[in-house]
């Protein structure tokens, strides 16, 4: 009767854990690689060399560290000091204001802010 009781116990509390995990309420990470957006497509092909595939910031071939977008102490939090980052550039990130368009600069930065950073 006793080891009935634990094994019960054990499985309630597995399924306590299950439903706790169901119901976890922090906001799930964006992934790149599932993302098909306009956004995600410039990402690939301008900063993913620098930031990394998943924006998880890498250690480029001559040292320089390249934060990540994600998490860390950030240097520029509003949405404009992170556009201005993007278009002038500064301390080893090249600037893009030639390479992308107005429109697309603005939506790198929301994007950084809104899916990377989950503000
Ligand atoms: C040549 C490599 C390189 C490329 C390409 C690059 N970055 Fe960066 N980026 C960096 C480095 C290095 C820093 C750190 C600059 C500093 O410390 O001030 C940085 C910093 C940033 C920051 C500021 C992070 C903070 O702490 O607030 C943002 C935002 C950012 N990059 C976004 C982008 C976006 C978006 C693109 C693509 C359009 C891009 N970067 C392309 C190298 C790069």
């Amino acid at each position: 009767m006793l080891m009935f009781r634990v094994k019960l116990l054990i499985i309630l509390s597995f399924t306590l854990i299950g439903f706790a995990a169901c119901f976890d309420s922090r906001p799930k990470a964006f992934v790149l690689a599932d993302s098909k957006s306009y956004e995600t497509s410039l990402f690939r092909q301008n900063c993913a060399i620098c930031h990394g595939p998943e924006a998880n910031g890498r250690t480029l071939y001559d040292g320089t560290v390249v934060p990540s977008l994600r998490e860390g102490e950030f240097k520029f939090n509003t949405e404009a000091e992170i556009y201005k980052q993007i278009a002038e550039g500064g301390h080893g990130m090249l600037p893009f204001r030639n390479q992308l368009t107005e429109r697309e600069l603005r939506l790198m930065a929301e994007f950084v802010r809104r899916d990377l950073r989950k503000e």
